[in-house]
């Protein structure tokens, strides 16, 4: 019996020995001390003993186990003292790196206009309200005066998404949208995104941005419009900006412009920003033609109004100097940073 301990309390200690890992020494206390352990299966003998040797019996295999045991519980500690330790080296910190720069973004030229805008509109008293992107040929040009077969939608070919719905080629159907809620009187700008299907180059792109402006009450007239651009042009490109109103046609405004402002650049003595003209081409307007007055539920009689749009791109464009549409959409943060 003391032979078959002292064998098992060996081949124990030379398992500890040869254990690597905490998860080893638990095979071992399993193998030796568990239930269907070496030493277990010894206990489950003893009834072969003589009853009265039982008692010492029973003694050593006890302090048998109890040697294994300390043993075991000596050698796991090391074990995890020296992962511990090993874990440590590992996440040692290097203070002497150099520190990771937070990198901090930078607002895109095109907000940084719109907000512009925004906030000049905002000053005199406008409304900030959106339209969706995907809208219906109903608001997109219908309700502006725009039906099928209308000359006007050739300039504006877009991306369908199904027959009657489109991804807006404009922000004018915000026009619409906004008068229809019958809510009198009206000023209020739309910003946002349009589409057409254009090929990109320096100044065409499938997806720009337009804002949209519209003031309707009584007794409004083309001298409030030529006031209220004339402030905006001034307050956006400098205190001695003029403007030249172009006569122009667009479908939803009777009569209609476009406002063209005098080159910032050569004050309108004529260089190569302006073309040699003096002036720049910035916006689309016009006073509300009667009949999308009528489409939108309004009398035309009681009424007036005007609107206007603006390309962002092309604001944003001039205002920083910038020669090519495509850099705005490229995202490379060097050039972002420039504005
Ligand atoms: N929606 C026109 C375009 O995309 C721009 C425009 C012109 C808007 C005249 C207006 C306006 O509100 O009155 O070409």
């Amino acid at each position: 019996m003391k032979e078959k301990l002292k064998q098992i309390k060996e081949e124990a200690l030379k398992q500890i020995r040869e254990a690597g890992a905490p998860d080893a020494l638990n095979d071992v206390r399993v193998n030796i001390l568990g239930k269907k352990g070496a030493l277990t299966a010894l206990l489950k003998g003893m009834k072969d003993i003589a009853p009265e040797d039982r008692p010492k019996v029973g003694q050593l295999v006890n302090e048998t186990r109890q040697e294994i045991e300390t043993v075991l519980d000596g050698a796991r500690k090391k074990m995890e003292q020296i992962i511990r330790e090993e874990k440590m080296k590992e996440e040692i910190i290097d203070v002497t790196l150099p520190a990771k720069k937070n990198s901090v973004g930078h607002r895109h030229p095109i907000t940084i206009a719109l907000e512009e805008v925004e906030r000049i509109f905002i000053g005199m008293g406008y409304e900030v309200v959106e339209g969706p992107e995907v809208e219906t040929d109903y608001y997109n040009f219908e309700a502006l005066n725009i039906p099928a077969d209308h000359p006007a939608r050739d300039e504006q070919d877009t991306f369908y998404v199904s027959g009657d719905i489109l991804l807006r080629t404009q922000t004018s159907p915000v026009q619409a949208r906004v008068m229809e809620k019958g809510k009198l009187p009206i000023r209020m700008i739309a910003p946002g995104r349009v589409f057409r299907s254009d090929e990109v180059d320096a100044t065409h792109s499938p997806s720009f941005h337009q804002i949209e402006g519209l003031v309707v009450d009584k007794n409004i007239t083309f001298a409030d419009l030529k006031g209220t651009l004339a402030e905006f042009a001034k307050e956006l490109f400098g205190e001695d900006t003029k403007v030249k109103f172009r006569p122009h046609h667009f479908p939803f405004t009777e009569p209609s412009a476009e406002v063209d402002v005098s080159c910032f650049k050569c004050k309108g003595a004529g260089c190569r920003f302006c073309k040699g003209s003096g002036w720049i081409e910035i916006l689309g307007c016009g006073m509300v033609h009667p009949h999308v007055f009528e489409m939108c539920g309004i009398d035309p009689e009681e009424y007036t109004g005007f609107a206007f749009g603006i390309g962002l791109e092309r604001i944003s464009l001039l205002k920083y100097e910038i020669d090519d549409m495509r850099l705005l959409y490229e995202n490379d943060i060097r050039f972002l940073k420039q504005f």
